[in-house]
């Protein structure tokens, strides 16, 4: 069975599984169109997997990405990570997550490490330059985001003097008087927190405030496609960490149109007693969740009812 994409938006890519087990006969697989890795992480993850092919000693300075199955992974591959620079020898090649870091852990890692691969993602790039930018100008920052957030931290780093942290609009009034404010903000929080943020930031200065929007889609766009989904199905798995919020996030939306919704970790997860009934079942992922972990939860559904597998244009 094929099912129309333009029909639903763009927003759902389609498996047709059919046959298997009496209680899923005729189930169908459903993977929303956004989900997985995200641009940033997969980049990470590719320039990890460069420099071990490489035959470098790779070491990633915290967790690559907040997925223990794809550290394992990692790992096999000799792949370690290390909490401090001062950890780090010159016969190793020291890795700088998607986040980014400040330039003095940058720098402590360029001085101790054989060779250091960037792979802070470029959006989050952006924010780091538009900091310093400011901060050269002797402007005020105003970064809207967690400021215990690996990401927040390193960008504080780029305007130490010049940049505060807040998470919404009711810290505003922690903020001194602001002279020639920028406002940018994390890249993975809500556009309506930065933005009822920044228009608040216009109460503590009497320069004209500069707004620039660094939010990246990654995070809404995969809670788009789950949303469009959510209402198609019986039943919907969300593959990510427990622990890993926008996975946790995910399942919330999910649940809002359909109540079998399970975060699982894994393919052993799945529980085939909550199958029972189910026609349609969605599948998305975090954006920490490799491809490979998403296939083997898609086999272990396809085991339990599937005897055809159909692709459309999936990634
Ligand atoms: Fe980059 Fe956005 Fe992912 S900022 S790391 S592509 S969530």
């Amino acid at each position: 069975m094929i099912w129309n994409l333009e029909f639903h938006a763009g927003f759902v890519k389609l498996k047709t599984v059919s046959a298997g087990p009496a209680n899923t006969m005729g189930m169908k697989v459903l993977l929303a169109d956004e989900y997985g890795f995200c641009f940033g992480v997969e980049r990470a993850v590719e320039m990890v997997e460069e420099s071990v092919q490489k035959g470098e000693t790779v070491r990633t300075l915290g967790p690559l990405i907040h997925n223990e199955q794809e550290m394992k992974r990692l790992a096999t591959e000799g792949v370690a990570t290390i909490s401090e620079p001062v950890q780090i020898t010159r016969d190793e090649t020291a890795v700088i997550r998607a986040h980014g870091v400040t330039p003095e852990v940058q720098k402590a890692l360029e001085e101790q490490a054989g060779k250091v691969v960037d792979a802070t993602c470029p959006f989050v790039t952006r924010v780091q330059r538009l900091a310093s930018r400011a901060a050269a100008q002797d402007r005020h920052v105003v970064i809207v985001g967690s400021a215990d957030h690996p990401e927040m931290i390193g960008v504080k780093g780029y305007a130490p003097d010049h940049a505060f942290i807040i998470k919404d609009e009711t810290e505003v009034a922690s903020l001194p008087r602001l002279r020639n404010p920028m406002v940018v903000s994390q890249t993975t929080i809500k556009a309506k927190t930065f933005f009822d943020t920044a228009e608040a930031v216009k109460t503590k200065t009497d320069d004209e405030v500069e707004v620039i929007n660094t939010i990246c889609s990654a995070t809404r766009d995969r809670q788009d496609a789950a949303r469009a989904l959510s209402g198609m199905v019986d039943a919907f798995y969300i593959i990510g960490a427990t622990h890993s919020s926008n996975s946790v996030k995910l399942h919330a939306v999910c649940k809002e149109n359909c109540e079998r919704s399970f975060l699982i970790e894994t393919e052993d997860d799945i529980n085939p007693d909550d199958l029972a009934g189910v026609k349609t079942v969605g599948v998305t992922a975090g954006a920490s969740t490799p491809e490979w972990l998403i296939k083997r939860v898609v086999e272990r559904l396809k085991s339990l009812g599937a005897d055809e597998e159909k692709n459309m244009g999936l990634k």
